[in-house]
C-alpha cells in the first residue's frame, strides 16, 4: 500500500515538474555576440587591424561565402537598437566582447583610443540604463596584427600584453562590469587557429596549437589574479574563462576510453591547469603527446611543460566556470590506411581518432552542427565530476538556419530541447547553473560561414546599409522562456 502511494507520488511530482519546468529563482538568462563578428567599422577611427581583418582581406576563399567584417551589423553604430533589442527580450544580462585592436589600436596600453574608450562605455552605460548586466569578453578571436606580427599566441610575452590591455579595461569598467570572461574559447583560439582553419591560419597543429595553450592559460592567470589584487577588493566582481565542451562519446563501449581523452585534450588541457586541485595538464594528455613527440624524434614534448610557478599561477584562477556548448561527436579508432579529418571536427592524428555524428543527431546549417541535446546535460554532468560543485554559466548555445524560409520551428524545438536537458542538469544531477545565454542576440559573421549560418534571435538584413534587426519568432519564445523563468505554462 505505502509502496502504491510512493509510485502515485512520484508520478505526480514527474508530471508537474514537465509542467512546470522552472529554474532557479534567481536563474539568469542572457544572450551573447562578439566584436568582430557584430560591430563592423574595422577601419573607422583608429581601430587597427585585427587577424580576422586580415584574414578576410588576405583570402576571401577562406571564407565560404567571401565575407568580412568590415561592416557586419554594424554595431558600432547600431548599439541603441542591440540594448533596445535586449530589452524586448527580457535579458538579465547582455554579453558582448570588447575589441582589442578598437580599445588599444597599438595593441599595447601605452595608447587608449578616446572613440573605442567611448564606444563601450556608452553600450556599457545603455545597458545598466535598461537594467541589463554587461558581460564582458576581454579576447573573442580577434587579436591585433601588429600582436600577430610579433608572434601572437605563440610568444610567451603575451601574457603580459594580454594583462596589460586586460587592466585598462578594468580600469575603464569595472566600476560598472561585475562579470568579466577573459578569453573566449582557447581551444577554438590555439586549435583553430594553428590547424588552417581559423585566423591567423598557422599551420602548426602540432606545435602551434600547444604553445598558444600555455600562453593563453597564463594570461587568463595572470589577468584574473590582476583583477583580484587590485580591483575585487573595490568592485568585487566575478571573472572567468569560457570554455568549449564538445561532448565526446565512444562509438561503441570499447572507444570510452578515447572519448574520455579526447575530452581531456579539448576541455582538459584548458580547464585542468585551473579548476582542477592539483592543477598542470591533464597527466593522460602529458602521457601521450610525450611518447608521441619522442616516437617522433623530438627531444622534448610538443606540449610545452609549465615550472612549479607557472603551476601554481594558473591554479584556482576562477570565480565560475564558463560553458559553450553547441555539439557533440562519437569517436572510434582510425581503421587502416583511413584518412583523418580536420581537429576539432571530425578527426585528431595525435590521438589516431575519427570523429563523427549518429544518424539520429539532426543536421543543421553548419556541417560540423548536428543536434544532440543529451550532450549538452551529459557534458554539464562530466564538468561537475571533473572540476566539483562549483557554479557554472552557460555563455553560448545556439542554433544556425541557413535563412532560406527562416526554419524557425527549428529554432523554437532547438532551444526547447537544450533547455530542458540544462534543466535535468539543474535539477536532476544538480549541477549549480546559475545562467543560460543564447547565441545570438542577432545574426552575425559567422567566421569561415560568413553570414550563411544565422544564430540570430533577431533576422538581419545583411544587404540594407542600416542593416535593420527583425525579431524572429524563436525571439518572442525565449522571450517567453524568460518572462516564465521557465520552460512550463
Ligand atoms: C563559438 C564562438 O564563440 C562564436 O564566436 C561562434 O559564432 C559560435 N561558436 C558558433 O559557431
Amino acid at each position: 500500500m505505502v509502496l502504491i502511494h510512493i509510485a502515485i507520488l512520484s508520478v505526480l511530482f514527474l508530471l508537474l515538474e514537465a509542467t512546470l519546468q522552472k529554474f532557479p529563482p534567481n536563474f539568469k538568462f542572457g544572450a551573447s555576440t562578439s566584436a568582430y563578428q557584430i560591430e563592423g567599422a574595422w577601419n573607422v577611427s583608429d581601430k587597427s587591424v585585427n587577424i580576422w581583418d586580415d584574414y578576410t582581406h588576405s583570402s576571401p576563399n577562406l571564407v565560404g561565402d567571401g565575407s568580412t567584417g568590415d561592416i557586419a551589423c554594424d554595431s558600432y553604430h547600431q548599439w541603441r537598437r542591440d540594448v533596445q533589442m535586449a530589452k524586448e527580450l527580457g535579458l538579465h544580462f547582455y554579453r558582448f566582447s570588447i575589441s582589442w585592436s578598437r580599445l588599444l589600436p597599438q595593441g599595447f596600453a601605452n595608447e587608449v583610443s578616446a572613440d573605442g574608450k567611448k564606444y563601450y562605455n556608452d553600450l556599457i552605460d545603455a545597458l545598466l540604463k535598461s537594467g541589463i548586466e554587461p558581460v564582458v569578453t576581454l579576447y573573442h578571436m580577434d587579436l591585433p596584427m601588429r600582436l600577430q606580427n610579433l608572434g601572437g599566441w605563440a610568444n610567451p610575452l603575451i601574457s603580459d600584453w594580454f594583462s596589460s590591455y586586460a587592466r585598462v579595461a578594468y580600469s575603464l569598467y569595472a566600476d560598472r562590469v561585475k562579470t568579466w570572461v577573459t578569453i573566449n574559447d582557447p581551444m577554438v583560439t590555439c586549435d583553430g587557429g594553428y590547424s588552417g582553419l581559423m585566423a591567423p591560419d598557422i599551420r602548426s597543429p602540432d606545435v602551434g596549437s600547444y604553445l598558444c595553450s600555455k600562453n593563453v592559460l597564463l594570461a587568463h592567470a595572470k589577468a584574473w589574479r590582476m583583477y583580484d589584487r587590485e580591483f575585487r577588493p573595490k568592485y568585487y566582481g566575478q571573472i572567468s574563462v569560457a570554455n568549449q565542451i564538445i561532448w565526446f562519446q565512444g562509438e561503441k563501449k570499447g572507444d570510452d576510453e578515447l572519448a574520455e581523452l579526447l575530452m581531456q585534450n579539448s576541455v582538459g588541457r584548458f580547464s585542468h591547469p585551473i579548476y582542477s586541485k592539483e592543477g598542470g595538464w591533464p597527466s593522460s594528455l602529458e602521457k601521450i603527446i610525450a611518447e608521441n613527440s619522442k616516437k617522433e624524434g623530438h627531444s622534448k614534448s610538443r606540449l610545452p611543460a609549465f615550472t612549479r610557478e607557472e603551476i601554481e599561477l594558473v591554479r584556482g584562477t576562477f570565480d565560475f566556470y564558463g560553458v559553450n556548448h553547441y555539439t557533440s561527436r562519437v569517436v572510434r579508432r582510425t581503421r587502416p590506411g583511413e584518412k583523418i579529418g580536420a581537429w576539432p571536427l571530425w578527426g585528431s592524428t595525435e590521438f589516431d581518432a575519427v570523429l563523427d555524428s549518429r544518424p539520429e543527431w539532426t543536421a543543421t546549417a553548419i556541417s560540423w552542427m548536428k543536434l544532440n541535446p543529451k550532450g549538452f546535460r551529459d557534458s554539464l554532468v562530466w564538468l561537475k565530476k571533473q572540476y566539483g560543485d562549483i557554479s557554472y554559466m552557460v555563455l553560448e548555445n545556439g542554433y544556425p538556419d541557413s535563412g532560406a524560409g527562416l526554419n524557425e520551428q527549428a529554432k523554437r524545438n532547438f532551444f526547447k530541447d537544450y533547455l530542458t536537458q540544462l534543466y535535468f542538469a539543474i535539477r536532476r544531477d544538480k549541477v549549480n547553473v546559475t545562467g543560460y545565454a543564447a547565441w545570438s542576440l542577432m545574426d552575425s559573421f559567422e567566421w569561415t560561414q560568413g553570414y550563411t549560418s544565422k544564430f540570430g534571435l533577431y533576422q538581419v538584413d545583411f544587404t540594407d546599409p542600416q542593416r535593420p534587426r527583425k525579431a524572429r519568432s524563436s525571439a518572442l519564445y525565449y522571450a517567453s522562456i524568460i518572462a516564465n523563468n521557465g520552460l512550463g505554462t
